[in-house]
């Protein structure tokens, strides 16, 4: 198969890679559907994520279609759509038993396009299937589902909820790529008064606008800390959310909040930021860190099912997966030096498509040229046109 593989800083590479294969019994192959960049790939290229090692493929996003599973799989079955979270949970630790699927200690957490193979591939091994997919409700989309695999639970969850944002909030997001544009519309959810949100590219804060921001702050331009001041009777925002991952901007989110208020980091960081204790000491601020754990993302899925959240307008560009490195080049420069296009570039997602499956309750389905089951203990080839979707091979098996 093609996948794009990261050769190290400032080098990816869409290339031939062998297939995965079953690896553990609870594993899953999915063949990739629909899938996305994060602003943490960026950080990876930029050789902020040294966990990541020449050869690995990246990706931690996809929406996509079963095509394996291993026998310890319960509650999958090949040709099921499903959304790969960004995050794998075994289910039975301490972490994975308390929804903090993010600190999974038995081999889950993030590992997808980190610690193993990830999504930015035609197919992709999904560990603790069971637990690390979600299925794909009739009527939604690939691509307002994809967009629930990583940013908007990341800014629901470690931006919204661990800010604490309440009705009548001044929240400000610091940030407006797709994770600070997510934040406008999981903050919105809670009827904040005001949404700030501070970039240094305008068609960003265009973007952010569109979203639902009420004021945009260019701060290359403009004094945020003083259009914040007179927002709030010069007390600072309630809430403000870090949604960039540089030092300069973790610091402006300690900057801009008011005493007892909640700075909620968002961004990776690849570098130290200077926590100004001889200010803060005094203000019982409560800052929070976090990687996403995804125990919100039933939630959002009834949101989105429900018609509540629109995720389809974060999506401005669509490539095929042949066109990885390209699609990288377009992300990466949307929130940099603008694009060529002038347009704002709020997400990029990559969507390649197969032909739709016929009835395969009845027939059971192809793959990669194989005939498959729909049965999930089966791994053996199928009569593709029998109404037994294996045609007697592994039945009862
Ligand atoms: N905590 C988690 O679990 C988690 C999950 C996913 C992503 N992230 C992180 O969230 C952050 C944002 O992700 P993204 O996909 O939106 O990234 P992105 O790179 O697409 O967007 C970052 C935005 O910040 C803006 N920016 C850069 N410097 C700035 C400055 N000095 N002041 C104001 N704005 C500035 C850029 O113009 C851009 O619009 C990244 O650090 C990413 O790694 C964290
Ligand atoms: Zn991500
Ligand atoms: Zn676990």
């Amino acid at each position: 198969m093609k996948a794009l593989v990261f050769h190290g800083p400032g080098q990816p590479s869409w290339e031939d890679v062998p297939d995965p294969t079953i690896q553990d019994p609870t594993d899953a192959i999915v063949r990739v559907d629909a899938v996305t960049i994060c602003g943490t790939d960026l950080h990876i290229l930029g050789g902020d994520v040294p966990a990541v090692t020449d050869g690995r493929i990246l990706g931690h996003e996809a929406v996509g279609t079963v095509v394996e599973i291993g026998p310890g799989v319960r509650n999958l079955a090949a040709g099921d759509r499903v959304l790969v979270s960004c995050v794998s949970a075994c289910g039975r630790c301490r972490f994975c038993r308390d929804g903090r699927y993010g600190q999974c200690v038995n081999g889950g957490g993030w590992i997808l396009g980190h610690l193993i193979d990830g999504t930015q591939a035609e197919l992709v091994r999904v560990p603790f299937a069971d637990n690390s997919t979600h299925r794909i409700p009739s009527g939604v989309s690939d691509e307002q589902m994809l967009m629930l695999a990583d940013i908007l639970p990341t800014s629901y969850e470690v931006g919204v909820l661990n800010g604490c944002v309440r009705p009548a909030d001044v929240v400000v997001i610091i940030g407006a790529g797709p994770i600070g544009l997510a934040a406008v519309l999981g903050a919105k959810l809670l009827s904040p008064s005001h949404i700030v949100v501070v970039d240094l590219v305008d068609t960003r804060l265009d973007a952010a606008r569109a979203f639902g921001a009420d004021i945009v702050v260019n701060s290359g331009r403009d004094d945020v800390v003083a259009i914040v001041r007179d927002l709030t009777d010069g007390l600072g925002a309630d809430v403000t959310m870090e949604a960039v991952g540089i030092p300069q901007t973790f610091e402006q989110a300690v900057e801009l909040v008011r005493p007892c208020g909640h700075v909620a980091n968002l961004g990776v960081h690849g570098a130290p930021a200077t926590l100004h204790l001889e200010d803060i000491w005094i203000k019982d601020l409560t800052i929070t860190t976090g990687l996403v754990d995804t125990y919100s993302t039933p939630t959002l899925i009834g949101l989105v099912q429900s018609g509540r959240l629109d995720t389809s307008p974060m999506i401005t560009h669509r490539f095929t997966l042949d066109q990885f490195e390209e699609a990288y080049d377009v992300f990466g420069r949307a929130g940099g030096d603008g694009c060529a296009e002038g347009a704002a570039h709020p997400e990029v997602a990559l969507t390649v498509r197969y032909p739709a499956f016929e009835d395969r309750r009845l027939r059971g389905f192809r793959s990669r040229g194989r005939p498959l089951c729909r049965l999930r203990h089966c791994r053996r080839g199928a009569a593709a046109d029998s109404p037994v979707p294996c045609g007697g091979v592994c039945a009862g098996q």
